[in-house]
């Protein structure tokens, strides 16, 4: 399964109200959604049609978030499906991340693309492969060590992985405790010090089985009767988290 399926049976199993994407290129990913949606990114060139309701703003995902009302063309402020899939360096997807948490509900999921790499060149964060994920896998790990409140599920989807976290807390408030210190240790020049843990998917979900979870359906209940809790959605996906 690649990741765009993945995100098709994502949309399919939380039935989002409201999808938010950063990085759309061509629209590959955009195409997907069917609600009120936003797709961010500098320098997109679509060539496919869009059937959503979209805001689509030429910019990076740091200016369109600094914004006073970034949310403003969604019908509620709050996104319930999330593709990280912007600037492929860490510390732009983790500022992905916080920023978009700000406008979560316990019940929203995120992924993040790339997550993955293959090889060590791949995970360079200067682009030197035609595959690049660059080190967006230490931003997941980031979150794993950060925020132990978050279920963070690595995917071993094609090409290149993709990550899934739930459970986002928007009391937060755009925030990651840590956030300096982890940038000072983790951004490191070229080459990156991928874990070989990493690099072989040892603890990589199969995305088939995750998209099997009953736990997507208890979400989607605790949502709809505005019950969403972060315990009782974790413990939801008990089948695919043990
Ligand atoms: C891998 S592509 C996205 C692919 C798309 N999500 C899909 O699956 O079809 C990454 C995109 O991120 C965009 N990008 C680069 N820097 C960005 C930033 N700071 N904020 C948002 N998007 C950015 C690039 O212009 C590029 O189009």
């Amino acid at each position: 399964m690649n990741r765009h399926q993945f995100l098709a049976g994502l949309h399919e199993a939380v039935r989002p109200r409201t999808y938010l994407e950063t990085g759309v290129q061509t629209g590959q990913s955009l195409q997907l959604s069917r609600v009120p949606s936003i797709g961010i990114d500098p320098a997109f060139t679509i060539n496919r049609e869009i059937q959503a309701d979209v805001h689509l703003a030429r910019t990076t995902s740091d200016e369109f978030f600094a914004r006073e009302d970034p949310l403003a063309h969604l019908p509620i402020p709050i996104v319930d499906l999330a593709f990280i899939d912007g600037m492929h360096l860490a510390e732009y997807a983790l500022r992905d991340f916080i920023a978009v948490e700000r406008f979560t509900t316990p019940a929203s999921v995120m992924l993040f693309d790339d997550t993955l790499p293959l090889n060590v060149l791949m995970a360079n964060r200067k682009r030197e492969s035609g595959s690049w994920t660059g080190d967006v896998y230490k931003a997941t790990q980031a979150l794993r060590d950060l925020r132990p409140d978050l279920v963070v599920i690595d995917l071993d989807t094609a090409l290149t992985g993709t990550t899934l976290v739930l459970c986002p807390d928007a009391s937060r408030g755009g925030a990651l405790e840590g956030y300096d210190d982890w940038v000072e240790s983790a951004i490191t020049p070229d080459p990156q010090p991928v874990p070989e843990a990493i690099l072989g998917r040892t603890n990589a979900l199969d995305p088939e089985r995750v998209l099997a979870s009953a736990g997507w359906r208890n979400l989607v209940e605790l949502r709809s009767a505005g019950r969403a809790d972060a315990a009782a959605i974790r413990a939801g996906f008990s089948d695919v988290l043990g």
